[in-house]
């Protein structure tokens, strides 16, 4: 799958409907239960946390990420819009591509943590999104994961969940996912950073993670990723059965 920031849906745009949206907060495992889920459905999967924090790793490559900016908001609005437009962002086959770099290693490092939310609140980037991640399910049927798939991207997705878990449950897989990187980090910062993070995600003024009135909603509190597949993949057939879709 490869889109480029450049594919936009300009005039009618079309929204896409062959799309299970999955939005719940920051641990809850949405990025390895839609990975898993697409594979078996044989759909396309969309991480848009990916995107949005490639976006974060580009403006902070151009030195105007938004704690840089901070001095001069004004002129760092307008050099913030002016490198979104010339990034070029490509979804290869799990990597992710700016500007002709592979920079999927860098999407997690702290410096593109602490500064994500902020450019994921700015409307110009989530306008940029937004077309991005229709474009790429106008191209075929996708998982997708984030926190805004069922009540604003995708409002007419076949299948909507929110999927959740306790904070605590949450801090503890991103430590284990972070001890698999070889990052040691206590549990008790990784709860605080995801409180912040669910607190900036839920309150902000454009899209804030939100469930969908017609989202099922899930509490994978104490369950495994497998369970959880499980249990979707069930939500997504009997919603095609039921509509007579093979
Ligand atoms: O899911 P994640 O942790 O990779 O998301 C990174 C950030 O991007 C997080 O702060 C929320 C934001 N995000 C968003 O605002 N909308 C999305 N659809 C996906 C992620």
């Amino acid at each position: 799958m490869t889109v480029r920031s450049d594919v936009r849906t300009e005039g009618s745009p079309v929204i896409p409907t062959q799309v299970v949206a999955i939005d719940g907060p920051s641990g809850a495992g949405k990025s390895t239960v839609a990975r898993q889920l697409a594979a078996k459905l044989g759909f396309g999967f969309l991480d848009t946390g990916a995107m949005y924090r490639a976006i974060t790793w580009h403006f902070l490559q151009e030195g105007c990420a938004p704690a840089e900016c901070a001095g001069d908001p004004d002129r760092g609005l307008a050099r913030m819009r002016q490198a979104l437009a010339g990034a070029k962002l490509e979804l290869v086959s799990g990597a992710v591509v700016c500007n002709g770099r592979d920079v999927t290693a860098h999407l997690r490092t702290r410096e593109v943590e602490s500064q994500v939310s902020a450019v994921s609140a700015l409307p110009f980037v989530r306008e940029a999104m937004r077309d991005l991640q229709r474009a790429v399910a106008v191209a075929g049927p996708v998982v997708a994961e984030g926190r805004d798939m069922g009540s604003v991207v995708f409002p007419q997705a076949r299948w909507k969940v929110f999927l959740d878990a306790a904070p605590s449950e949450r801090a503890r897989r991103r430590c284990q996912d972070f001890a698999r990187q070889g990052r040691v980090v206590s549990e008790s910062d990784v709860l605080e950073e995801i409180l912040v993070r669910d607190r900036l995600d839920s309150t902000r003024s454009d899209a804030p993670l939100r469930q969908a009135p017609d989202a099922l909603y899930l509490d994978s509190t104490g369950m495994v990723t497998e369970t959880v597949v499980a249990m979707l993949l069930k939500f997504v057939r009997a919603g095609a059965a039921a509509s007579g879709a093979s």
